[in-house]
């Protein structure tokens, strides 16, 4: 099957899933507003990133896509979260997300702040669930809950968020930059990687490798997100441009310049391809993945 087809299955697997996860369980209810806010986020948009790679590591060693599907969709209701909240007037306040009004705009802040809550709680439901539970049995379950959990949080993309928003207008040292950039974006993708290596039953050398290949990927794709938040079109990418330098942010761009950053990602996408060949021969889904990742635009 070619790349564009199965990544379009796969996300299809994936929407399919997250709509029936956050469908209210009986109709009508007093706080049915947050459903909507909730989907509002998380259905329709996205590049489903997290979750395609859980679902290709786990079947690249030998397991099915579906095995990791509770995983990847508690991974991409984690993410959903952490844009939600991202955008907000006290952090970046952006107004557009996934081609849409952000979600504070269309829900208020306060209904904003608890549709992020409410899928950040579901991801771990989604997670010990007994859907999650039948497909991988109990233990696994447990550790999948440890991964996400570690790096939802404050060593993982909480920490990177934190040191973000006090970063504005200060300066930072290429190590905190990177430390920063390392748990605001780069664990979530660490965790999707783990995750498809548990559910797929990956040995130790082998999740180890999967992990460096995470990282280099989870690195390269924040600076591929700081490059077109100069250079990108605001109608491929469904976000405005130019937010960053709005916010005084600490970029690679301002870090590094855009040239220099630019270098930087190439390399880090060719590592990344060294990795995967390593583990996976010269042709597969996740090298078109990752050849995917180095030339994207939205
Ligand atoms: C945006 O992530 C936020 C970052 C971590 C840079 P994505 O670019 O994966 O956003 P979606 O899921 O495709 O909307
Ligand atoms: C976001 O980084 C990282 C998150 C954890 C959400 P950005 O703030 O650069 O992401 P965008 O550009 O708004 O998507
Ligand atoms: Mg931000
Ligand atoms: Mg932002
Ligand atoms: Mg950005």
């Amino acid at each position: 099957m070619d790349f564009e087809r199965r990544l379009a299955e796969d996300r299809e697997l994936v929407e399919h899933s997250l709509e029936r996860y956050t469908r209210p369980h009986n109709g009508s209810c007093i706080q049915e507003d947050v459903f909507e806010a909730m989907r509002y986020s998380l259905l329709g948009g996205g590049k489903r990133l997290r979750a395609v790679l859980a679902m290709e590591f786990c079947h690249a060693f030998g397991k099915k896509r579906q095995d990791a599907l509770p995983a990847a969709c508690a991974l991409e209701m984690v993410h959903a979260y952490s844009l939600i909240h991202d955008d907000l007037p006290c952090m970046d306040n952006d107004d557009l997300r996934r081609g849409k009004p952000t979600n504070h705009k269309v829900f208020g802040d306060a209904l904003a702040l608890l549709a992020g809550d409410g899928l950040l709680t579901l991801a771990f439901e989604t997670l010990s669930g007994g859907e999650a539970q039948e497909l991988l049995g109990a233990s696994r379950c447990i550790e999948l809950v440890r991964i996400l959990s570690q790096a939802a949080g404050e060593y993982g993309m909480l920490g990177g968020q934190v040191a973000d928003v006090q970063a504005g207008g200060g300066k930072m040292t290429r190590e905190q930059h990177a430390e920063m950039v390392a748990m605001k974006t780069g664990a979530l993708i660490r965790a999707s990687v783990h995750c498809g290596c548990v559910a797929g039953d990956a040995s130790a050398e082998e999740t180890a490798s999967a992990l460096r290949y995470a990282e280099q990927i989870g690195t390269a794709f924040q600076i591929t997100d700081d490059l077109l938040d100069v250079c990108g079109d605001p109608a491929l990418m469904g976000k405005n441009t130019g937010s960053d330098a709005r916010e005084n942010k600490i970029t690679f761009v301002t870090m590094l310049g855009f040239e220099q950053a630019k270098r930087q990602a190439d390399l880090l996408f060719s590592q990344a391809q060294e990795e995967i060949s390593a583990l996976f021969g010269a042709e597969s889904f996740l090298m078109d993945l990752t050849v995917w990742l180095a030339g994207r635009r939205q």
